[in-house]
């Protein structure tokens, strides 16, 4: 499998087998580094961080990632450059890919992200636009794997807003394994009609099941249950709205029992408010595995970051 040189901005743009290549690298990544064995795949290689949103996860990944394999990161804030507003994204995306090796990208727009991708001439990695959040979902994928031995066939549903960029990207991920994906939220916020064609034509090859539904009886058999902020980045003024809309949906004792079995695990790509879309005590129940989530994090960033830009 031969990943230099490509971009990581959705999951769209890769296949199953590759989604699959990116998962034994980052189990093999992890098994290294558990034994204390890092590598030197990213020497000489310099690699920008453009954050225009806040976060932890991603922000570590990238950067222990990087230096793990030899790498030299450099973090650059929103307060740090004039991306968008003084210096268009095409200039700055000249500019970073005449000095940096790869960039990775947090922000707003995924046309940004696109732009950067397109006018850099180096691998672009997405660590989160409003519409999709890719990384996260080889991590999410990688601790399903250490739980349940494998993907396909597994029973997934995704309670929250199904329209943002974790609904989206897990409903893309799951269609494209042969995960049985139930979104379960309102119907207002189903991901967009054109997306869930899209990953229809997905799940045929696959053979994953796609259910939308606001029935909470859907979560009969669920292997997974899956949730994430109420409101996103960038969202802050939908709080009293988001929290009207998302009540029923929230991830608590009541909902668990519904599963009717006991094997089922909690996700959540983190951060959390707990009380709105997971109960504190259901958090705490599951924790382990979300914390695994977290960790997983940076052993799945390092294997794109591998995969796309490194020497082995
Ligand atoms: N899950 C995730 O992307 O976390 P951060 O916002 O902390 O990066
Ligand atoms: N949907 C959340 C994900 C955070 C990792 C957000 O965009 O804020």
């Amino acid at each position: 499998m031969n990943l230099k040189g490509r971009n990581f901005l959705t999951l769209k743009d890769f296949t199953p087998e590759e989604i699959s290549y990116l998962l034994d690298l980052a189990a093999q990544l992890k098994e290294d580094k558990k034994k204390g064995i890092t590598g030197d795949s990213l020497k000489g290689k310099n690699i920008a961080l453009i954050f225009e949103k806040p976060s932890t996860r991603t922000r570590c990944a990238f950067t222990i990632g990087c230096i793990d394999e030899g790498g030299h990161p450099e973090y650059l804030g929103k307060d740090d450059i004039q991306l968008g507003y003084k210096e268009s994204v095409e200039d700055t995306a000249r500019v970073l890919g005449r000095m940096f090796d790869g960039i990775e990208f947090r922000g707003f727009l995924h046309e940004n992200v696109e732009k950067l991708a397109k006018y850099s001439g180096v691998p672009v990695w997405n660590g989160l636009t409003d519409d999709y959040h890719p990384t996260q979902i080889l991590a999410d994928f990688l601790t399903l794997r250490e739980q349940f031995g494998e993907l396909k066939g597994l029973n997934f549903v995704f309670a929250g807003d199904g329209r943002n960029n974790m609904g989206n990207s897990l409903m893309i991920g799951c269609a494209k394994m042969g995960i049985n994906f139930t979104c379960l939220a309102p119907k207002s916020l189903w991901p967009k009609e054109e997306l869930i064609e899209q990953c229809r034509t997905y799940a045929k090859e696959s053979g994953a099941k796609l259910t939308f539904t606001e029935d909470t009886d859907a979560v009969k058999g669920a292997d997974c249950i899956y949730t994430d902020v109420w409101c996103s980045m960038g969202e802050e003024d939908k709080a009293a709205e988001r929290v009207a809309l998302l009540k029923p949906f929230q991830v608590n004792d009541e909902l668990m029992k519904k599963t009717e079995k006991d094997t089922t695990v909690v996700m959540h790509c983190l951060p959390a408010v707990k009380g709105n879309e997971v109960t504190e005590d259901v958090f705490e129940k599951h924790a382990e595995v979300i914390f695994d989530e977290a960790e997983n994090r940076m052993h799945t960033i390092k294997a794109v970051m591998v995969a796309t830009l490194g020497e082995k």
